[in-house]
């Protein structure tokens, strides 16, 4: 039988959604300067690059006019919700609607927002899309095993480790794993289409970001 997801209809890309902590909308053209603040930072390469450092100015500037603005990726901003904030962004590559799967990728680059619960609810919100919306049928992502933030984020909203590529990631010296993890749509709704309970963190009160 030939999967088909819902891709195409009016809600494959919405304006937004809404979570408790953040709210995720569209990207604009503005948000080009986040981009090359968050993907020029070595830390955030680090965790998230298969290259060991950044991409130059004019890299980013085509990863966000192709991932953030253009139309072949499902991506979405990630604003704080109390203050509105820019702190990232998520997406969906490679959305198949044949087989009913997609990628699923997310950056915090503001990282004094990192370990706050963003991560989570935003991938927890797009979860809820992908399967509650579109009709997906497995969301699947890749992670360096080093990455442990991230792999606490994605275990929590019902992600499992499915595969490891071992050692093939040279960092700081040493070879690491690259970890392949999905979830999929029975075991979405198998847990009632919510993340574990956690005790979520205080937000001190921010100035919204001009
Ligand atoms: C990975 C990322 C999306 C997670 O989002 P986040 O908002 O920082 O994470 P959350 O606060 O929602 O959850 C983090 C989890 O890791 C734990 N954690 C926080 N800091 C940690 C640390 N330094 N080491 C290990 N675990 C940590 C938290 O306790 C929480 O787990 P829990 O819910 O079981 O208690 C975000 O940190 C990020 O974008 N990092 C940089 C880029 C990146 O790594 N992208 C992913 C590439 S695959």
């Amino acid at each position: 039988m030939v999967y088909r997801a819902l891709v195409g209809d009016a809600a494959w890309f919405p304006e937004a959604i809404e979570g408790q902590l953040v709210t995720l909308r569209k990207h604009v053209p503005e948000n080009v300067g986040a981009f090359q603040r968050w993907y020029s930072d070595p830390e955030v390469a680090r965790l998230a690059r298969y290259q060991d450092g950044p991409m130059r100015a004019d890299e980013i500037d085509r990863f966000f006019q192709l991932r953030a603005l253009g139309h072949e990726s499902l991506t979405m901003a990630i604003h704080q919700r109390t203050t509105g904030r820019l702190i990232g962004s998520c997406a969906f590559s490679q959305v198949d609607g044949e087989n009913g799967s997609a990628m699923f990728h997310i950056t915090i680059g503001e990282k004094d927002s990192w370990g706050r619960g963003f991560g989570t609810e935003a991938t927890r919100l797009m979860l809820d899309h992908a399967f509650g919306t579109l009709g997906l049928h497995r969301v699947a992502l890749t992670v360096f095993e080093f990455n442990e933030r991230a792999i606490r984020a994605y275990r929590r909203c019902g992600f499992v480790v499915e595969g490891r590529a071992r050692e093939s990631i040279w960092r700081e010296g040493r070879w690491w794993d690259e970890l392949a993890m999905s979830v999929i749509a029975s075991e979405w709704r198998g847990r009632g289409a919510r993340v574990a309970p956690r005790a979520l963190p205080k937000v001190p009160a921010e100035p919204v970001a001009g």
